[in-house]
């Protein structure tokens, strides 16, 4: 690619295993509340519920390892931020939130 003047952005392995660490945490996330929703044991409930916001802390390890080192992927993730800031998006969670209680 680079001969054609293209620039490379290939991702270094490093990135693209931390890429799929963060979709295997986030499928645990949907994986574990899912499993929290369908059993009627309260216990297991609760462990399910607990697990999953382990993973959502993993996800933000990931991330922030993914930040420091894709330097892309934070100003694009702030980008994002921007973004549902500017369309409202608060008011769709909180409207979510509402139905779940
Ligand atoms: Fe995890």
């Amino acid at each position: 690619m680079a001969a054609l003047g293209i620039k490379d952005t290939a991702k270094s392995s490093d990135e693209i295993m931390l890429r799929q660490a963060i979709t295997a945490e986030l499928d645990a996330i949907n994986l574990y509340e899912q499993m929290a929703k369908s059993t009627s044991n309260k216990k297991l409930k609760e462990v399910f519920l607990d697990i999953a916001k382990e993973e959502k802390v993993h996800v933000g390890e990931f991330q922030e390892m993914l930040c420091r080192l894709d330097k892309e992927h934070k100003p694009a993730v702030d980008d994002g931020e921007k973004e549902v800031k500017k369309k409202s998006f608060a008011e769709f969670v909180e409207n979510k939130n509402e139905k779940r209680r």
